[in-house]
């Protein structure tokens, strides 16, 4: 499994806003626009494209478009929903599937409630985008749903990450697939309700309010 920390001042500066409990909800929606953003560029480096030929003003010359079949994009929701604006501006011409998961707060296990997905993903392009790769456990589901439907070439893109989390989806999928994952950064750990720690709480929460 490829891990990639976006190790920049740009991504530095707006988690640490996001991380400030302080922080309302309408600039945390705007600051995860932007951090998408800033992470996609990394997460999309090999995408595939395929030349094109371009008329300029002056002259035609070749240029490059993204190939297809198109990439997919699988935002889990519900804060995942806050980073697809921000992946659909760099990717316009992706296809959206969805997943609905949440945890059980006991068990901290994984529950599916919605699933539209693509039926075939054979020789699509898939990222995952999901905020908070905490137990992995959100991570390794999503992803085991989209190989199943063969997808061979997986990226999850998340603002933050525990290091339990990153080491479960290693071992969960590492043997089946080269999931890469596109993250901002890696914090110390998971507190005991399964929380990152330092973290920014819970990140739907923090997006969308908070739901009874
Ligand atoms: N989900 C969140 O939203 N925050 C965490 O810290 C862990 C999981």
């Amino acid at each position: 499994m490829q891990i990639q920390v976006v190790d920049h001042p740009l991504v530095a500066h707006k988690l640490s806003i996001l991380r400030d409990a302080q922080t309302p909800s309408s600039t945390f929606r705007q600051l995860v626009d932007e951090l998408v953003t800033l992470l996609a560029y990394e997460a999309t480096r090999d995408v595939p494209t395929t030349e094109v030929e371009v008329t300029t003003p002056i002259t035609t010359t070749v240029g490059r478009k993204i190939a297809d079949p198109a990439p997919v994009v699988v935002p889990i929701l519900r804060a995942g929903l806050g980073m697809l604006d921000g992946m659909m501006k760099l990717l316009p011409t992706a296809e959206v599937g969805f997943l609905g998961m949440k945890r059980d707060e006991d068990t901290l296990d994984v529950v599916t409630y919605a699933n539209r997905l693509p039926q075939d993903l054979n020789g699509r392009k898939c990222f995952i985008v999901d905020p908070m790769l905490a137990t992995g456990h959100t991570m390794i589901a999503a992803s085991n749903y989209l190989l199943d439907r063969g997808a061979t070439d997986v990226t999850g893109v998340c603002l933050l990450g525990a290091p339990e989390g990153l080491r479960a989806v290693e071992s969960e999928i590492g043997s089946r697939a080269d999931v890469k994952i596109v993250i901002g950064a890696v914090d110390e750990r998971l507190n005991e309700h399964g929380y990152i720690v330092p973290g920014l709480g819970d990140a739907g929460d923090r997006l969308y309010g908070v739901v009874d």
